[in-house]
């Protein structure tokens, strides 16, 4: 099978751009399955100045675009009505952040007769507090292949989940940081890694956002003076990858621009 898996859809005129670009995708990569990224795609409390989260409109809008599992992060419950988001079918969260958040961590669907599983996991730089990944990821039983989009904020602890679960996922696609990696590994065990995927949003700011806002918010300075939503400026960029996976293991990554 053939997985589209889009990385950080940043803001909403991403979040429509991708959209419109959906059928061409679809028919260029010929892709089965469309994954997507949509923590960062919404306009949102509590902070509007950074983070900006999943819309329940949004979800509902790449769902019915032939996205065929929405993806999310630390910014998935900035929106007021996450729970609603996260009640959508093909909807996901980081399934270690435990129970007391809405939303469920893994969708299984039927792919051509063939079962795939996207689970969504964070690490603890991600997501501070949360459960190791490995541990919880070892009580699961998932159905058919696995992809996981691995929301990391970390090296190691993304190297290390694909690497020590080599051969039972299919793919560990890092999303979060927003800055694409070149080096898309296959594993002996037909895993593929990719540290991240990137993001896909304006360019030429700091995580597609203006890059003020951000460098005020790492000096810890008042961002209240910019207008919220302030995003770059740049050409819009894709930050995505197609795996190409047989039995359950890789064959072939490629990065879609
Ligand atoms: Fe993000
Ligand atoms: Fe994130």
């Amino acid at each position: 099978m053939r997985v589209l898996f889009i990385a950080d859809i940043v803001g909403e005129e991403a979040l429509d751009w991708i959209v419109s670009r959906l059928p061409e995708l679809r028919t260029s990569t010929q892709a089965d399955v469309v994954i997507a990224n949509a923590e960062n795609s919404a306009r949102s409390a509590p902070n509007p100045y950074v983070g900006f989260g999943i819309s329940v409109d949004g979800a509902r809008r790449l769902l019915a675009a032939g996205v065929d599992v929405v993806t999310s992060g630390n910014h998935g419950w900035d929106s007021p009505d996450a729970a609603e988001v996260y009640a959508l079918d093909g909807v996901i969260r980081p399934l270690n952040v435990g129970s007391e958040k809405p939303g469920k961590g893994f969708y299984t669907l039927d792919v051509h007769g063939e079962a795939l599983t996207v689970l969504n996991m964070a690490d603890t730089v991600a997501i501070p507090g949360v459960e190791h990944p490995h541990h919880a990821f070892n009580r699961l039983d998932l159905l058919g292949t696995v992809v996981v989009d691995f929301h990391s904020g970390d090296v190691m602890q993304i190297l290390g989940f694909g690497f020590a679960n080599q051969g039972k996922v299919a793919a560990v696609l890092g999303t979060h940081t927003h800055e694409p990696t070149e080096i898309l590994h296959i594993t002996e065990g037909g895993t593929a890694i990719v540290v991240d995927v990137g993001m896909t949003g304006r360019s030429g700011g700091w995580q597609g956002i203006d890059p003020r806002i951000m460098t005020a918010v790492y000096l810890g300075e008042d961002t209240t003076s910019f207008e919220p939503y302030e995003l770059a400026t740049g050409p819009m960029v894709l930050g995505a990858v197609l795996v190409e996976i047989e039995n359950g293991r890789t064959t072939s990554i490629t990065r879609v621009r």
